[in-house]
């Protein structure tokens, strides 16, 4: 009823103010309202439409009476001013179009007003007009077109086989093709779809959708590469500039190795010790797997890491290399078996260093058999090393050849000639290399230098055989090959007489032996021996002297070389031992007793006696003796030290102190005085004893005594074997003379004296 009321209130006056106002104003306000512009409004749904309206005028003291709105030309809502002066300006709307939602308020500054509709409903798109009368100016019309935008919900992003994606898409392979499509559904007016990436709109194609109020449309992107690795790709569906709706998703790619490569692949490495090798491969997605390869041999023991970021591979090879390695090529393969051709490598040239190698042969054409002495003989020394052996050298027999061309010993890096060789030369031969890696040497090669036999030098030349009595005399060769035979004969002035097969027979393979029993006078003589092998027979025969056998002759060159105060050494040198073996004595007697007081023997005439009394005067008796007898004796004095005399040594002339000068000095004195005493004793008895001891060859005692009455002359079988001018020439000093001895061995030497003297003085 009110609200009834209230619209017949407002649109009676209207009506009334229509009448009076047409006889003024002829015009219609139906062609009024068309000769208008439109203003065009966008308002997105659920906002707030403000439609604008003109409410100015032109002159003053003008109001605004009535504004009316229509919408399509439906009066929709009414402002009314003329109403008594207490109360408000009426509004009046109607309520089944604009329920409460909708507010008209003209501004302070009266020239514009706006109807403000909160929020805005799809319905409400239309053409508003505004219809402003005023108390002096005439009436005024505004037009607005009011456009509701809805917008498009959030698009969806499909795959090529019409999955939705979330965020992310693939992994796609490298080279591929991605395809997008986008999905919008909803959206007045129709909303406008972009594809976009990187801030870049990409072109694409708008699709035909299965659903009325969808739209979609397809981006491709061909040939995928590692650059479109993590780009993110926007559908934006926009109908409206203030507000886009849009959808990003990543794209993930699977990515083939970018980059190998072996980290140290080409330093050279010594064989046998422990490498580790490291490869490392980077841009492959997800990260490669790693294989080592030697010459297409796969290798295991690896081990591999990929960094944080998952961009690189990192593989540790642990690695020996032998020498046979040396050349082959290490490969390292990273693999990615999820994309085409995923498969990268690097490979590098193994260097690996090793000791020399090395092969020593005789030269081609040669015979090693048939080597003889004065052939030319050629060895080749092949060496195989890593890096280049920088020296080779030749031993022989452990001793390093020397290049000598006056010798004919002709050597280069890796062959030695020897021109005319000799069987010295004969023997093991090997060559050494070096380099970096140390020394190798070869196998050995033992050169046989083939030759006739000769004598070997250092045997048993004289034989002293008594008469019927059977004697072995030994024939020793040097000869390569071993001798196959022998042969004997025998010579004496008259004739030479070869020896029966019988009499011999082999020793050794290089040695013959005779058994031989001379029975006359001339079955003493020379004896010959030669032996024969695959060369020749030997040229200049090994020659043997059979004598009779004697008694030996005496040592000689005695002398004493070491006495202390209970032992004493005495050295002689051997003499001819009469043709057998001998063996030698020494007898120390007390010279003033004459008590033996050591005997010992010896196979050499080198005599140590210990146990001695000290401070003794001793006469020594030295002979040597054979099956055939004894030599003549060597006689000597000699004495054992006082026990103090021990300790004389050179060190005590240096320890003198001031104190013992003056004692010193008298000892010096009494010294003097005692060679004086000795040297005249000596000269004195040195004149008796030379006429009672000329033929034994004896010079004189130690203190002047004569050595007691030993019966040396009847203990020596004077005689010599009539044949001792044969082998005379090996020993000229048979008949022992005064020469024989030597002066120092029989008397005491100075220091001696100086210490008998100083024993008797101080004691
Ligand atoms: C694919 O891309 C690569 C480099 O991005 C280019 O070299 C190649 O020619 C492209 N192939 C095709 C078929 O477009
Ligand atoms: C919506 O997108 C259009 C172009 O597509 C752009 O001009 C506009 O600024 C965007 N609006 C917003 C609110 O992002
Ligand atoms: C989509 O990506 C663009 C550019 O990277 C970004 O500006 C935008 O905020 C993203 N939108 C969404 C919904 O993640
Ligand atoms: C290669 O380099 C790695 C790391 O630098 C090292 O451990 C290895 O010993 C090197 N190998 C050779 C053979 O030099
Ligand atoms: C991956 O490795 C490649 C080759 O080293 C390099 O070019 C690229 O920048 C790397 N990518 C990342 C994400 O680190
Ligand atoms: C591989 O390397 C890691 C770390 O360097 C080590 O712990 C592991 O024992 C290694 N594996 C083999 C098989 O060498
Ligand atoms: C040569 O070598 C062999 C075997 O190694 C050895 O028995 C022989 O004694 C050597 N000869 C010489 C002269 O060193
Ligand atoms: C045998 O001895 C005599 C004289 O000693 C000598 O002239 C002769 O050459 C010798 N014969 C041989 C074969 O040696
Ligand atoms: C005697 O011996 C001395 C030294 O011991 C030595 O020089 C000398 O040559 C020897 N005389 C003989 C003939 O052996
Ligand atoms: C002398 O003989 C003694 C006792 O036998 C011995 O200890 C000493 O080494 C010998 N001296 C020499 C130089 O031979
Ligand atoms: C010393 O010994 C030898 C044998 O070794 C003996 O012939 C000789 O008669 C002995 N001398 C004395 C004096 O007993």
């Amino acid at each position: 009823m009110e609200l009834r009321r209230r619209i017949e209130a407002a649109v009676a006056p209207l009506l009334l103010l229509l009448l009076i106002g047409s006889g003024r104003c002829p015009v219609r306000s139906e062609a009024f309202k068309s000769d208008v512009p439109v203003h065009v409004e966008k308002v997105l749904v659920n906002d707030t439409a403000q439609i604008k309206c003109d409410v100015s005028s032109n002159l003053p003291n003008d109001r605004i009476l009535l504004v009316v709105w229509y919408k399509d030309n439906v009066p929709i809502y009414s402002y009314d001013t003329r109403v008594k002066n207490s109360e408000l300006p009426s509004h009046w709307r109607d309520g089944a179009i604009l329920e409460d939602r909708a507010n008209f308020k003209p501004l302070r500054d009266k020239s514009r007003a706006e109807l403000v509709i909160s929020p805005v409903l799809k319905k409400d798109a239309g053409v508003f007009r505004c219809r402003v009368d005023f108390l002096l100016s005439p009436t005024k019309n505004s037009n607005v077109n009011l456009e509701i935008v809805v917008p498009p919900e959030v698009p969806k992003i499909d795959d090529s086989n019409g999955f939705e994606l979330t965020a992310h898409a693939g992994p796609y392979e490298e080279g591929g093709i991605l395809e997008l499509t986008c999905v919008v559904t909803g959206g007045i007016p129709t909303p406008k779809i972009t594809w976009s990436s990187n801030g870049k709109t990409l072109p694409s194609t708008m699709m035909e959708y299965s659903h009325e109020s969808a739209l979609s449309s397809k981006l491709v992107v061909r040939n995928l590469s590692r650059d479109h690795q993590h780009n993110v790709y926007s559908c934006q569906a926009s109908n409206f500039y203030k507000r886009n709706v849009t959808t990003n998703v990543t794209i993930e790619l699977r990515l083939r190795p970018l980059v190998v490569e072996i980290v140290n692949g080409s330093t050279p490495l010594s064989s046998d010790r422990r490498y580790t090798i490291q490869c490392q491969s980077s841009g492959s997605r997800p990260p490669a797997k790693i294989t080592w390869w030697k010459d297409g041999e796969q290798l295991t023991t690896t081990n591999q890491t990929t960094t944080d970021d998952g961009n690189s591979t990192i593989a540790t090879l642990s690695f020996t290399p032998k020498r046979d390695d040396h050349g082959k090529s290490l490969t390292c393969r990273a693999t990615n078996e999820l994309v085409k051709r995923g498969t990268k490598e690097a490979s590098a040239k193994l260097n690996v260093f090793y000791l020399p190698t090395l092969k020593l042969e005789l030269g081609t054409n040669m015979n090693p058999e048939d080597i003889e002495e004065g052939d030319d003989v050629y060895f080749e020394c092949k060496v195989n090393a890593n890096p280049s052996a920088y020296k080779v050298v030749w031993k022989h027999n452990d001793q390093v050849v020397q290049h000598n061309s006056k010798t004919g010993v002709i050597m280069s890096s890796t062959a030695l000639a020897l021109q005319t060789v000799n069987r010295h030369q004969a023997g093991n031969y090997t060559c050494i290399a070096s380099n970096v890696e140390g020394d190798g040497e070869s196998n050995t090669v033992d050169l046989k230098v083939m030759y006739k036999p000769i004598c070997q030098p250092d045997q048993k030349k004289i034989y002293g055989v008594a008469r019927n009595e059977a004697a072995e005399i030994l024939c020793h060769v040097d000869a390569y090959p071993p001798p196959e035979s022998f042969k004997w004969s025998f010579n004496n002035t008259a004739e030479t007489i070869d020896m029966p097969q019988s009499g011999y027979r082999v020793h050794t393979e290089q040695a013959s032996s005779l058994t031989y029993t001379p029975v006359k006078e001339q079955d003493y003589g020379t004896i010959m021996c030669w032996a024969d092998n695959a060369v020749g027979q030997q040229r200049e025969p090994c020659v043997f002297h059979l004598i009779a056998a004697g008694k030996p002759e005496m040592p000689y060159n005695c002398s004493l070389v070491n006495q202390t105060s209970d032992s004493l050494e005495v050295d002689c040198a051997e003499g001819f031992d009469g043709g057998q073996r001998q063996w030698f004595v020494m007898e120390i007697y007390d010279q003033q007793t004459h008590m033996l007081l050591a005997n010992v023997s010896s196979r050499i005439p080198i005599f140590t006696v210990g146990g001695l009394d000290s401070g003794r005067l001793l006469k020594i008796v030295i002979y040597a003796t054979n099956m055939r007898g004894r030599s003549e004796p060597i006689l000597m004095h000699a004495y054992t030290l006082k026990p103090a005399e021990k300790q004389t040594g050179p060190h005590a002339e240096f320890e003198l102190s001031p104190i013992l000068s003056i004692g010193i000095f008298i000892g010096i004195l009494t010294v003097i005085i005692c060679i004086i005493i000795a040297v005249a004793a000596a000269v004195k008895l040195r004149t008796s004893q030379q006429a009672k001891t000329h033929h034994t060859g004896h010079t004189g005692g130690v203190l002047g005594k004569r050595p007691g009455n030993l019966p040396i002359k009847e203990k020596i079988s004077l005689p010599l074997s009539q044949s001792e001018d044969m082998y005379d020439e090996k020993n000229p000093d048979v008949v022992p003379t005064n020469e024989g001895f030597r002066a120092g061995m029989e008397r005491p030497s100075f220091r001696q004296w100086l210490g008998l003297c100083r024993a008797r003085f101080f004691h």
